[in-house]
């Protein structure tokens, strides 16, 4: 069974057959109007969410399948204390996929071990979104024609803004990447993205106060909003909710072809009358999220078939319930899971959560 939970489940090669598959059809839509006839995807949302669930939603509709599930914890049994391993083995017998967005970091990871069927993570806490990392490259490779040699600046929430670490994640895989975090002093990128990732990749960054000052050097700026639902201290949201605002005075140094992204939604980090600049490419992006996911759920479908016994985790090397997360957010602080730790860092003797990525308590 091929779930998609990090983005580096995915080789180099595959997410690029991805990629290529979305191209294909964006070309051929025709061609793919049939191929998931009779097959069901199962949507389990439990947060939030405008273009993730209906771009799944309307990508598998094209793909000529149906599509089940729902768009609030509140109306599904997880309200009467059901556990999101019992959801998915019950969704497994309706459905022939699962996309599922959680607000506990881990939990897609929790569903893969227990559903027979394949798992897409639409988004987990402050941790992941891997398919919104596949909309980002689609776009790259279009609007840049290449992921190698680039300098990307990321700019706003870098601490609780999950689509920047699974981006990051995924270009530090390829040659001459540069990164540039822009963020305050309180939404800096996570110490496990910067040492672990970045570092052990061999990919340069560096961290900065203002976007004016290193503009001129980007070719793609990755805009994001500051995570409200994420901070325990409202003063300390309102305090930083207008920390990075993209405006047409701020763009006068950048690159002619710069590319401007940004996941969506827009909050107020940039101001409308960019949306006209010929290098705003946000809305382009929504539509090549549709694509992409209609290329992944292909896919997915497709390597999955015949079933393999692979274990979703290799437990191979991980050190099973002797530590505890240090994560409150973690799915393994509520759910009955089994405690799981890697060692990323011998030197300094650090483990991480195989759920969360947070450090042991
Ligand atoms: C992002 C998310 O949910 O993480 N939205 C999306 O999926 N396009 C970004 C955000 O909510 O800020």
């Amino acid at each position: 069974m091929r779930h998609l939970i990090d983005p580096t489940d995915l080789t180099v090669q595959e997410t690029e057959e991805i990629i290529d598959l979305a191209l294909d059809i964006i070309a051929h839509r025709e061609k793919y109007s049939e191929v998931c006839k009779g097959k069901q995807l199962a949507t389990l949302f439990y947060e939030p969410s405008t273009r993730t669930r209906l771009s799944f939603t309307a990508a598998m509709m094209e793909l000529g399948g149906n599509v089940i599930g729902f768009s609030d914890a509140n109306s599904s049994s997880v309200s009467k204390g059901e556990t999101v391993a019992d959801t998915v083995r019950v969704i497994g017998c309706f459905a022939d996929i699962i996309a599922m967005r959680h607000f506990k970091e881990g939990a897609p990871l929790v569903a893969a071990q227990y559903a027979k069927i394949p798992v897409i993570n639409a988004g987990d806490g402050s941790h992941a979104h891997p398919t919104q990392t596949l909309t980002d490259l689609l776009t790259i490779k279009r609007e840049k024609g290449r992921f190698d040699n680039l300098t990307i600046g990321f700019c706003g929430d870098l601490k609780f803004g999950r689509t920047v670490h699974s981006l990051i994640k995924a270009l530090s895989r390829y040659h001459g990447i540069r990164v540039i975090l822009i963020a305050p002093d309180e939404l800096r990128l996570p110490g496990y993205m910067k040492y672990e990732v970045c570092e052990k990749n061999g990919i340069p960054y560096r961290e900065v106060n203002s976007m004016e000052s290193v503009m001129h050097e980007l070719d793609i700026l990755y805009m994001t909003r500051v995570q409200k639902e994420r901070f325990l201290d409202e003063d300390e949201f309102d305090r930083l909710k207008e920390s990075f605002i993209l405006d047409p005075a701020k763009l006068r140094t950048a690159k002619k072809d710069m590319v401007i992204l940004h996941p969506l939604p827009r909050v107020n980090e940039i101001t409308q009358e960019v949306d006209a600049d010929p290098r705003a490419a946000y809305f382009r992006q929504v539509e090549n999220g549709k694509f992409v996911r209609m290329a992944l759920i292909c896919k997915l479908l497709e390597w999955s078939k015949g079933g393999s016994d692979k274990e979703v985790i290799s437990r191979n090397g991980l050190i099973v319930d002797r530590m505890i997360c240090s994560n409150k957010r973690c799915i393994s602080a509520t759910e009955d899971v089994p405690q799981l730790f890697r060692l990323v860092d011998q030197e300094h003797g650090i483990y991480r959560c195989a759920y969360c990525e947070s450090k042991a308590k």
